[in-house]
């Protein structure tokens, strides 16, 4: 099946009672347990919705297992912690989500596990690697400067240096990018975002091989960052439109990037879609689309970022991204709030850079909104 047919199809189960088309909500936290060699409880990750979602989204990434949680960052912690331990090191690169970014600074110190944030390259990642390095963690495109690093050549490292090999795959989706294939362990999702696509559920998952679902499992019951019942229909019901949502969004999103780069006020846009960018022939290689993601930056500094955000109407300032709704951010403020303001500053996150998430309206609608706020 194309991954638009998956996105409909796959996972699922009969309604043997209704023979309604969709998978019926199973809420209870209860099971019987005569008889039972797995008895499902949520935070064992093992009820009926959070199986037949993890299989959607399995049938999606091209991965044998995984696991649905709460968050993204319930996702991302317990990943991580399943797979170090006091005295090993992780190599992550630089340009991260602030909020793992943030959790890596401020919890691994008190956990004895420690960590390098390497350039978003492979060989600056495979020079931070040491004798202990366990698992590398990777985000492509970057988030807010929508950088792209080379997933095969971090996955071959990372498999050289016996070391796990994870990635976040928020931004690209499954719809664009499907890292398993070019040889990733671990695949992380921020199910808030795209996956979701409504703005209306925290959610997160991780998918890899049965093996290591299982390891994951271990850490991860004792967390409890299961996702519930309620929510893993909703979201199952999201991925059904998943390719139609992000297709369209990838779509705006090189229209609003050409029209950006072309205007005389505006100094800078970072897009992996536009011919200029300097990974632009490697996201050719590595993904179906360029994603719906992309910043820029004004000609006038002199504008304050609130003076700029309000003068738009349609786009709205937000944080989270991903829905159907095109939304704008400034990271500096918002994702990556956490981050020390020279951090900021090394990577190039500057106070001016504003961060779209396109949606799936009308193009010409969304060119225009931007087009009155720039010119104003
Ligand atoms: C790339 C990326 N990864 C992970 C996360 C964390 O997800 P959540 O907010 O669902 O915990 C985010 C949230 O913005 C993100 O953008």
């Amino acid at each position: 099946m194309k991954i638009e047919t998956k996105c409909v199809h796959a996972g699922g189960i009969t309604d043997t009672v209704g023979k309604g088309l969709n998978t019926p909500i199973f809420p209870s936290s209860a099971h019987e347990y005569l008889d039972s060699e797995d008895v499902a409880y949520p935070r064992y990750f093992n009820t009926v919705n959070q199986k037949v979602l993890v299989s959607k989204i399995c049938d999606l990434e091209g991965a044998e297992d995984g696991l649905v949680f709460s968050s993204g960052m319930a996702a991302v912690s317990s990943v991580l912690l399943a797979f170090l331990k006091a005295g090993d090191h992780v190599v992550l690169q630089d340009e991260l989500y602030g909020g793992s970014y943030a959790f890596v600074e401020a919890f691994f110190n008190r956990v004895g596990i420690s960590h390098t944030f390497a350039a978003t390259d492979p060989a600056s990642i495979e020079s931070a690697i040491r004798p202990e390095t366990k698992v590398v963690f990777i985000e492509t495109p970057t988030n807010p400067l929508l950088s792209i690093i080379d997933i095969g050549e971090v996955a071959r490292i990372a498999r050289r240096h016996d070391c796990l090999s994870v990635i976040d795959n928020t931004f690209a989706t499954p719809v664009n990018q499907n890292p398993i294939q070019l040889g990733m362990d671990v695949v992380i999702h921020s199910g808030t975002k795209y996956l979701g696509g409504h703005s209306d559920l925290s959610c997160g998952a991780a998918v890899t091989t049965s093996e290591l679902t299982s390891r994951i499992k271990e850490t991860a019951v004792n967390f409890g960052g299961n996702l519930n019942a309620l929510t893993c229909y909703l979201l199952e019901r999201s991925l059904k439109t998943l390719s139609v949502r992000v297709n369209q969004q990838t779509e705006n999103a090189l229209q609003l990037a050409h029209f950006l780069d072309e205007h005389a006020k505006v100094r800078k846009v970072y897009y992996p879609g536009l011919a200029d960018h300097p990974n632009h022939s490697l996201a050719r290689d590595q993904m179906r689309g360029f994603g719906a993601m992309l910043s820029f930056e004004l000609a006038d500094s002199r504008l304050s970022a609130d003076d700029f955000l309000k003068r738009l109407d349609l786009i709205k300032p937000a944080v989270s991204l991903g829905g159907v709704e095109t939304t704008i951010c400034d990271p500096a403020r918002t994702s990556h709030a956490k981050m020390s303001a020279e951090a900021r500053a090394e990577q190039g996150i500057t106070d001016s850079l504003f961060r779209l998430s396109v949606g799936i309206e009308n193009v010409e609608d969304l060119i225009g909104d931007v087009q009155q706020a720039i010119e104003m």
